[in-house]
């Protein structure tokens, strides 16, 4: 089984190598650890939810031109080409199915435990220490303001019309950040969820009391 992760490590890493900074290995690689953590309290398929993880957003670099497909093929054509079996590599390709943006639309109609570990996995990186990271990552790369007290949040835009808004970043908490914890699948992603959650909270309240000169 290491000689398959490891093989898939080394593809990844080959693959994201030009991707941006809030797709890039080192998210593959933050995902792939907290799906393990997960994965020991909920007792998952190991070799599902490490591959899974570990190809989740395969072709979120130079390879996505919208089509939702890509990622399932990019993936079973690798897994087989290292001989994993076709139930294992037919369970990641539902995975990364499901954590696409069709996905999120209600298109498709999959479940699974493993499923779960990684979407929370996937999840818990936008949130907490390192959400607020790629948060003000993103928002500096769209040439957003971090904050201004005239532009009121809004909870209905779509997937698409979030990431082209001009709103601030600070907005993008209350758009979706802090909803997250509430779509937590699994009791050791809430768990987790839970505690980066009331991170981001404390973050919020010493981000207004610097805003308005009181700390
Ligand atoms: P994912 O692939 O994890 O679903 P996205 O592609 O939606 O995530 O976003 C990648 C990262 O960029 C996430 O950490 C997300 O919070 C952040 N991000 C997306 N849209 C915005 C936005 N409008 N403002 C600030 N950060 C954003
Ligand atoms: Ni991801």
């Amino acid at each position: 089984m290491q000689a398959i992760i490891d093989q898939t490590i080394n593809f990844v890493k080959i693959t994201l190598a030009n991707a941006e900074t809030g797709h890039d290995w080192f998210h593959i690689e933050r995902v792939y650890k907290t799906a393990q953590t997960i994965n020991i309290l909920e007792k998952g398929n190991k070799l599902v939810v490490e591959l899974a993880a570990l190809l989740h957003d395969i072709a979120d670099s130079k390879f996505n031109n919208g089509d939702e497909e890509i990622g399932p093929k990019i993936a079973g054509d690798f897994l087989k080409s290292i001989g994993v079996s076709a139930d294992i590599t037919l369970h990641v390709q539902e995975i990364i199915r499901n954590l696409s943006y069709k996905a999120s639309l209600g298109v498709i109609n999959f479940k699974s435990k493993e499923l779960d570990i990684v979407q929370d996995a996937d999840r818990l990186d936008a949130i907490g220490a390192i959400g607020i990271a790629r948060a003000f990552t993103y928002g500096g790369y769209k040439n957003r303001v971090l904050y201004d007290p005239a532009i009121e949040v809004n909870l209905n835009m779509s997937k698409e019309e979030y990431k082209n808004t001009t709103a601030p970043t600070l907005n993008h908490f209350y758009e979706k950040l802090l909803l997250l914890k509430d779509l937590m699948k699994t009791d050791a992603g809430k768990a987790m969820a839970t505690q980066r959650h009331q991170f981001m909270l404390d973050y919020l309240d010493q981000f207004y009391a610097e805003w308005n000169g009181k700390k």
